[in-house]
């Protein structure tokens, strides 16, 4: 019996296990002080995670595009930014809106960096980097050509930018001073406990000091230290680990093939996260290379195979009534149940409007037409089931389990 258990698990499509939290490729990550992990995506929605339960502890969507980049503020909250141009503060754990709007940088952002006395900068396409103090004024340092593709705060409190234009500048008190030009467009930075830095670029190479590490062939998109060690990720998917000072490689993680956009280490350093295309958070063990297992609860064999279409689920929403608060509101007794009806829940105004009732059939419109088709303004990130199949698996879970 469970045997067969085990092998009907195996033999499940990938399918259904790649509806995990976001609704499209996650572009940034950040680890929070406290141990929560925030990430966002191109699906404009941000998530706030408990890495170790794996479960998703808020969904925020308020970017009118892609969000693009996060930084973790030493209090706790988080900076977010994107394509609509707007930087946003969220307060600790998350919420529904943000705590405070940055003045608008106008142009897409594509780099934030938080420095450790809780001054935020930021820089966008259009060339602009600007800084804000932690009460939110900001102001801008100046504009370099061409898009700005990534930030670092240097050891000693100077801001370092990395450019399309092949340069990493240094923006020193009375302007910007070049520190290196590498000739290639520079995709990736981060600043080194030593004083010094490590820039990406896009012919796969990362120069550091003397030294060049190899991350693969494809431009290198993603960054991450942590003490004595480096991480990188490619936007051919090769994400590799090594040892500093010296940059010896420790391993290769064996990823998905698909572009990995972001990297964050735990507080401890002994778990990298990893998140890109494939819209999911892969946590692995830095100390073996090896791959610990996707971010998300796995279903109990008992449950199998039904509970496996509920995986995709099961980050955001309980399905009895005893369970602790998530993302999503609990599902118990769902069928029956008008939408945004569970008290105590902060639904969208969407939601909230309650102008359809749960049934088998309203939940298997809201996944073949997509969250975002049937409830425009909803929260929930963007999920379709596109398999008759997968689709009456998670109705028959649905049924049993939220009764
Ligand atoms: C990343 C988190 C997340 C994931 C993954 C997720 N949801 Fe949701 N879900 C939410 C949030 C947040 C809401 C409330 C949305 C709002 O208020 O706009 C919600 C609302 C709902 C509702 C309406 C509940 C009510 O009380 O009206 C249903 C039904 C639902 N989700 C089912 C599912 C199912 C089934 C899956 C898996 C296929 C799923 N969700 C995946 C976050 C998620």
């Amino acid at each position: 019996m469970w045997m067969l258990l085990l092998l009907l698990l195996l033999a499940l499509p990938a399918r259904a296990q790649d509806l995990m939290g976001h609704g499209g490729p996650v572009r940034a990550l950040a680890l929070l002080p406290g141990g929560t992990l925030a990430s966002a995506g191109f699906d404009a929605a941000i998530i706030w995670w408990d890495p170790g339960a794996g479960r998703a502890l808020h969904v925020a969507r308020w970017h009118g595009g892609a969000v693009n980049a996060l930084a973790a503020l030493p209090d706790g909250s988080l900076a977010s930014a994107g394509e609509d141009g707007r930087i946003a503060l969220w307060p600790a754990g998350g919420a529904d809106g943000p705590r405070q709007v940055l003045q608008a940088a106008g142009a897409s952002v594509a780099a934030l960096a938080a420095a450790p006395d809780g001054s935020l900068a930021a820089g966008s396409w259009d060339g602009s980097v600007r800084r804000f103090a932690v009460d939110g004024s900001g102001r801008l340092l100046g504009s370099q050509d061409g898009p700005v593709t990534a930030l670092a705060w240097r050891s000693d409190g100077v801001l370092l930018s990395a450019g399309q234009d092949g340069l990493v500048r240094a923006w020193e008190a009375d302007g910007p001073v070049t520190v290196a030009q590498r000739g290639l467009p520079r995709t990736a930075l981060a600043a080194l406990p030593d004083g010094g830095f490590a820039d990406g670029g896009t012919d796969g190479r990362i120069l550091l000091g003397a030294l060049t590490l190899v991350a693969g062939d494809r431009p290198v998109v993603a960054l991450a230290t942590a003490p004595g060690l480096l991480a990188a990720a490619t936007a051919g998917g090769a994400v590799s680990l090594w040892s500093l000072p010296e940059g010896r490689l420790l391993h290769r993680l064996d990823g998905p093939a698909v572009p990995v956009w972001s990297l964050a280490f735990a507080a401890d350093a002994a778990t990298l996260w990893t998140a890109g295309q494939d819209r999911r958070i892969r946590r692995w063990q830095v100390a073996s290379g090896a791959a610990l297992g996707p971010l998300a609860p796995e279903p109990r064999a008992a449950d199998a195979p039904a509970a496996a279409a509920f995986r995709a689920c099961a980050a955001c929403h309980a399905v009895s009534a005893e369970a602790p608060p998530l993302a999503g509101p609990s599902l118990h007794h769902l069928f029956g149940r008008r939408m945004g009806s569970l008290p105590g829940y902060g639904y969208s105004p969407r939601l909230a409007r309650g102008d359809v009732t749960w049934s088998p059939a309203t939940v298997a419109q809201l996944f073949t037409e997509g969250p975002d088709v049937m409830l425009p303004g909803t929260r929930m990130p963007v999920q379709r089931l596109q398999d008759p199949d997968d689709l009456a698996a998670l109705l028959g879970y649905l049924e049993q389990a939220t009764r």
